[in-house]
């Protein structure tokens, strides 16, 4: 039911690693000939790298960790198309689970109310102007019941109170991001800009956003082209990218 065309029909499962980007990073630069839509997965990611320079934190085999290849023929400029299709992915599976309230907090953190359930570190590997390959991590909870100094992190278990087969899970994710991923590659961008922004976190609500010149209130009123968070504060609306705001939750 739930089969894909081509995510995940070669996977590399390991036991254990430090993470799964940097495992697949390593092999792409050995081995340039990589099939799209290889997947990496561990059972216990040990250096799990997150946005910001954070760490991913999961605890051994309770939740999926993997990181994905994929080959998007788009320019470098429509790079952030590509955080945009994959939460959504996230955001159709967890509908498809039921879920409620799913959002996308700026940039692809996966949202469940204001606890987060699943975060994605997109990394692209550049050939001259254009994009040659992209390694794309998805963290999800799954099964996880506690989570130390992670005051707001959520897991499937947690929200749906069953436990949850983590290969049955994978397999679904891969089915609805490479749904997506599929949109993506007819470079049908107005339907995944306007299901992004549909999604997206606290969007034309008032707010605290800790900015360079202190905590200001805003509202998200969209997201740019380029990727970067536009909020309206006091009237203009203003720019950011990832280190230059941080929402207060
Ligand atoms: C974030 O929310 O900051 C992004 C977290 C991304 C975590 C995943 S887990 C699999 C893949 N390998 C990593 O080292 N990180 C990503």
């Amino acid at each position: 039911m739930y089969e894909t065309l081509f995510f995940g029909k070669e996977k590399i499962n390991l036991e254990k690693v430090d993470s799964t980007n940097t495992y697949l990073k390593q092999l792409l630069a050995d081995s340039k000939d990589l099939i799209e839509g290889l997947v990496v997965i561990t059972q216990q990611q040990e250096l799990g790298r997150g946005q910001r320079g954070n760490y991913w934190q999961s605890e051994p085999n309770k939740n999926i960790t993997f990181s994905l290849l994929i080959r998007p023929k788009i320019s470098v400029s429509d790079q952030f198309m590509i955080s945009k299709t994959i939460s959504l992915g996230v955001v159709d599976f967890l509908i498809a689970e039921g879920i409620k309230n799913v959002t996308i907090k700026w940039p692809n953190d996966i949202y469940i109310e204001n606890t987060k359930i699943a975060g994605i570190l997109i990394e692209n590997v550049l050939k001259g102007s254009s994009i040659d390959a992209v390694i794309v991590g998805v963290g999800l909870n799954v099964n996880q019941l506690w989570f130390a100094n992670l005051p707001n992190a959520t897991s499937l278990r947690l929200i749906n109170g069953v436990e949850f087969d983590l290969e049955e899970t994978l397999n679904k994710l891969l089915f609805f991001i490479e749904k997506r991923y599929l949109i993506l590659k007819k470079l049908n961008f107005f339907s995944l800009d306007k299901d992004y922004i549909k999604h997206l976190f606290r969007i034309n609500e008032l707010h605290n956003y800790e900015i360079s010149n202190g905590i200001v209130q805003g509202e998200i009123v969209g997201v740019s082209q380029s990727g970067k968070l536009q909020i309206n504060i006091n009237g203009v609306v203003q720019e950011f990218d990832l280190k230059e705001v941080k929402m207060i939750i």
